[in-house]
């Protein structure tokens, strides 16, 4: 099956996207890391590794429809890391970016009456309501702690992993 060229070239800027949102988590949990923060640098860990599994969904559907997969190169790792609060703040700002581009593909398809794309899009949809929530309540949580705090952040972010996630 073939899909409209305008959605593939959406969906391999977006297998970009989400490759280099993951690279920004990694960065991210090292930062983290570095701090001392060990729970939040795990959380930022899996984030990473759920953006990775984000772009491979892509590349896999891209694939499925027999249309071509084009990499492209990902970009040093942005956003300000010199705290706690401006990193969850970077990491939020993505998240509503992302949402923005997977709006940008379901808005494409529709345009391109391409209706199997814009179903398969959906499961993004739905995953970055969940995302932004997360984040926002993470953001929420570093705010109120404040800078005395972050051992308590600690401990609520050890109870946000003992849940598996669903992705
Ligand atoms: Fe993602
Ligand atoms: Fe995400």
């Amino acid at each position: 099956m073939m899909i409209p060229q305008p959605v593939v070239d959406k969906l391999n800027q977006q297998i970009a996207n989400e490759f280099g949102a993951a690279h920004n988590y990694l960065a991210m949990a090292c930062r983290f890391d570095e701090l001392g923060l060990k729970k939040l640098s795990e959380f930022f860990f899996r984030q990473s590794d759920e953006e990775r599994e984000h772009g491979r969904k892509i590349l896999d559907y891209v694939l499925e429809v027999g249309a071509l997969v084009k990499l492209q190169s990902t970009p040093e790792p942005s956003g300000d890391m010199s705290s706690p609060k401006s990193i969850v703040s970077s990491a939020l700002e993505q998240e509503k970016e992302v949402t923005r581009q997977i709006n940008e593909i379901a808005a494409t398809a529709e345009a391109n009456k391409d209706f199997a794309t814009r179903s398969f899009i959906n499961w993004f949809i739905d995953e970055q309501v969940e995302e932004v929530s997360t984040m926002s309540e993470l953001l929420n949580l570093v705010e109120l702690a404040g800078d005395s705090h972050l051992l308590q952040v600690e401990m609520r972010v050890a109870k946000m992993l003992a849940v598996p996630h669903s992705s």
